[in-house]
């Protein structure tokens, strides 16, 4: 026990502390619900970001199959190995969760490299071409969870930009300043109204899509930094500014 205990001062005749203490508790346990709110929310944006969307592609995979029974079994075994192949990324997704509610390299991987990563999986996967440079060099003891963050901000703006805007190449800069990381994603495609994208407020939920600005919005907001997308005829640029503490 404390020497501090309201008991062992009471008994001395002094003015009981025991308000105080609670009140610090209770200080205490709202920073742990919001910190606890925090983690929930970016495990929802963890689990729509990965397993969901490779669920989602494993089952309109299977709904082709369903509908198609004339499939020879060569096309079939097609799909069948793309079905395989979402459903293991998934698998691999949620391990990780359980793991330790995060991809164990980002601890020990510095950020510059991680991004970089993430750029060239894309381009592979995409077919497009993406510019990636660092202005400055980024700093080596970068949090964990800015790590995971601009992992996942960057991850929905290359998918937007290779999905929505109408080229097959972009570019990515980052860089660092003091307080701050800085990433940009600028193409020059068709552009659109964030406003109005935005301004829905429906429910749209993971199955109506539009999801992804949502996200990242909350992800940054979250982080306390800021987020800036500015869209018109010339293309889109996408600006994420995360504090480093
Ligand atoms: N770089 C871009 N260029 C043009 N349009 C874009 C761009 N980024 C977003 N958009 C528009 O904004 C809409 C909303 O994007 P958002 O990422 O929220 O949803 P989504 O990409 O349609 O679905 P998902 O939930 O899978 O991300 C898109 O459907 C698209 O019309
Ligand atoms: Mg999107």
């Amino acid at each position: 026990m404390s020497p501090a205990s309201p008991s062992s001062s009471s008994r001395r005749g002094r003015p009981a502390r025991a308000p105080v203490r609670p009140r610090r508790a209770s200080l205490a346990a709202r920073g742990l619900l919001a910190a606890a709110e925090r983690d929930l929310q970016q495990i929802i944006l963890d689990i729509h970001d990965g397993p969901v969307q490779d669920i989602f592609g494993a089952l309109s995979q299977i709904q082709v199959l369903r509908h198609r029974p004339e499939l020879q079994t060569g096309d079939a075994s097609v799909v069948l190995g793309r079905v395989a192949a979402s459903l293991e990324r998934a698998l691999g997704e949620i391990r990780n969760f359980i793991g330790a509610f995060r991809p164990p390299e980002f601890e020990r991987r510095p950020l510059g490299a991680i991004l970089e990563q993430l750029v060239v999986q894309h381009e592979s996967l995409t077919g497009a071409t993406v510019d990636f440079s660092l202005a400055t060099p980024l700093p080596d003891d970068v949090p964990l969870s800015l790590k995971i963050s601009l992992y996942r901000i960057l991850q929905e703006a290359l998918a937007n930009a290779t999905r929505h805007a109408g080229v097959t190449s972009f570019e990515v800069l980052a860089r660092a300043d003091r307080r701050h990381i800085v990433v940009r994603v600028r193409d020059r495609g068709r552009g659109f109204n964030v406003a109005k994208v935005l301004k829905k407020e429906i429910d749209v939920g993971v199955a109506g899509g539009h999801f992804g600005l949502r996200g990242m919005r909350d992800r940054v907001a979250i982080m306390n930094g800021k987020l800036s997308i500015s869209s018109g005829r010339g293309g889109t640029v996408v600006t994420i500014r995360l504090p480093l503490s």
